[in-house]
């Protein structure tokens, strides 16, 4: 992506250059000044002030989940919701407060430390980069971004200048999901071969896209909630606040809302790079809701975990594998709604989402194993079974990191990766059953005619 075009757009508003005439004129010299060298380290400050970008939905937990660390001042809220954002602000009713976040950076930069984002997907990247051009840490919600290119400028960005960043898949710091990573990385069922991962959930929609348009709530700004989206009129229902997540222009389906996190563990645990096909079996696109189902399978490269290759397929919605005869769990055991299944040279290794113990499979039967041969230093504490004293481990992690105490476990540089492979099969499900395969190095698909949902278009807004 031209990561300088976008974020020359975010900093002029209501800018008249066209992208072709930006890029014309400036692109290889802005894209040089826009990018300076140098890291970014916070040590020895006692406070880390944060920006919270979104703090409606998703954004209302992740605010009290970083403010939860005892050495955070949430300093400022933006929301284009004047609802949401009087909600946030009656709990802090010290921190400035902002409708566009171009305008925050711009003009209260020094009361910033770190930045957390929380909107809908499409905005992901915009608000991120943006900070993360003035050296903020940015925790950023999952996915990373709404397009490939973005993605791997997030991760471009955070390595040049060195910056600490979390993406919001809290359960990776979880027990169990570190308990499963430990006992494949510790050959529990020998090499992997195949991973099975799969969701119920359904985050698809086949209407119509809507017609005519509703008035604009006066709470809303609807002109910044579609930031760098294509403009359209506002209407009731089908996107704000939510409902995003299943519209093409916007969210990512099932497969980036929950896959990301189902993605996580196996994904980590044998260190796999981005796939080499994909293929998903979906119903044929409609331009504006993503399917109600999709079976996505992938091919991925060898790994220290894994066979020569690794085979991965996901199903969610109503493909959602529950009468899989491969997939029978001994005592005739439903599988869970959700979760992730690996198949080894040795057996098999079921992890429910979620907060449960995984299961070995040996032969057909369920087996014991000694957690203490896969955690011998016990450093993974004990398990607790609370989601509320469980999940702000994972934003105090970041918060941590700030402060040059610890290090993020789902960085950026890992967190891309991930999120382009849910971002490729997303893109499979334009093209139904058709094998796509894609060049890393190029990052562009061989089937060219995929290549142009790599990016998105990055409208002035
Ligand atoms: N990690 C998790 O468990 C988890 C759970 C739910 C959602 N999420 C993620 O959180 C994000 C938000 O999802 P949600 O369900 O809360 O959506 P939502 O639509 O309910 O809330 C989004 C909030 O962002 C605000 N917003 C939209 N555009 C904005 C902009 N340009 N600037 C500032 N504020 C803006 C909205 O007004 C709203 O308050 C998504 O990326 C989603 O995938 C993560």
């Amino acid at each position: 992506m031209e990561v300088a075009w976008l974020l020359e757009t975010l900093k002029s508003e209501n800018a008249s250059m066209n992208k072709r005439d930006f890029l014309k004129t400036s692109a290889a010299a802005l894209g040089a000044a826009l990018l300076p060298k140098g890291g970014w380290a916070i040590t020895g400050q006692q406070k880390i002030r944060t920006a919270h970008i979104g703090v409606g939905g998703m954004g209302m937990e992740d605010l009290k989940a970083i403010a939860s660390h005892p050495q955070v001042v949430v300093s400022a809220l933006c929301d284009v919701d004047q609802k949401a954002l009087a909600k946030a602000q009656e709990l802090f009713p010290n921190a400035k407060t902002f409708t566009d976040y171009r305008k925050m950076y711009a003009s209260f930069s020094e009361g910033i430390d770190a930045v957390v984002v929380s909107t809908p997907d499409h905005t992901h990247a915009p608000a991120s980069l943006l900070g993360m051009e003035q050296n903020k840490p940015v925790y950023c919600q999952k996915p990373l971004t709404h397009h490939v290119t973005e993605a791997r400028a997030m991760k471009k960005m955070a390595a040049e200048k060195n910056l600490i960043t979390q993406m919001g898949i809290q359960v990776h710091s979880f027990y169990d999901y570190k308990l499963a990573t430990q006992m494949i990385q510790g050959g529990v069922i020998g090499k992997v071969h195949t991973v099975r991962a799969w969701s119920n959930k359904n985050w698809g929609f086949d209407g119509p896209a809507p017609k005519g348009n509703d008035p604009v709530p006066e709470h809303l700004d609807w002109n910044l909630w579609l930031g760098t989206a294509a403009e359209r009129p506002y209407k009731e229902n089908y996107y704000h606040p939510a409902n995003w997540r299943k519209l093409v222009d916007f969210g990512c389906g099932t497969l980036g809302d929950m896959g990301v996190h189902i993605f996580d563990t196996p994904y980590n645990a044998l260190a796999l790079d981005v796939p080499k096909t994909i293929k998903n079996n979906c119903r044929k696109p409609n331009g504006f809701g993503y399917a109600e189902s999709n079976k996505v399978t992938y091919t991925f490269g060898q790994t220290p975990y894994t066979t020569e290759t690794l085979t991965w397929i996901w199903e969610d919605g109503y493909k959602a594998p529950r009468k899989n005869k491969a997939m029978r769990l001994p005592n005739n055991d439903q599988l869970p709604d959700q979760g992730a299944l690996f198949y080894g040279e040795k057996g098999t290794l079921l992890l429910p989402h979620f907060m449960q113990l995984p299961k070995l499979i040996v032969d057909g039967k369920y087996q014991e194993y000694d957690i203490e041969k896969y955690d011998p230093e016990n450093t993974l504490g004990e398990p607790i079974r609370n989601y509320a004293t469980e999940s702000p481990k994972h934003y105090h992690q970041f918060i941590d990191a700030c402060l040059g105490k610890a290090s993020c476990s789902a960085p950026f540089s890992y967190a891309s990766r991930l999120t382009e492979t849910i971002l490729l099969g997303v893109i499979a499900g334009r093209f139904p059953n058709k094998t796509l395969h894609w060049d890393t190095e190029k990052a562009l698909f061989e089937e060219s005619e995929a290549n142009q949902y790599l990016e998105g278009v990055n409208r002035s807004f």
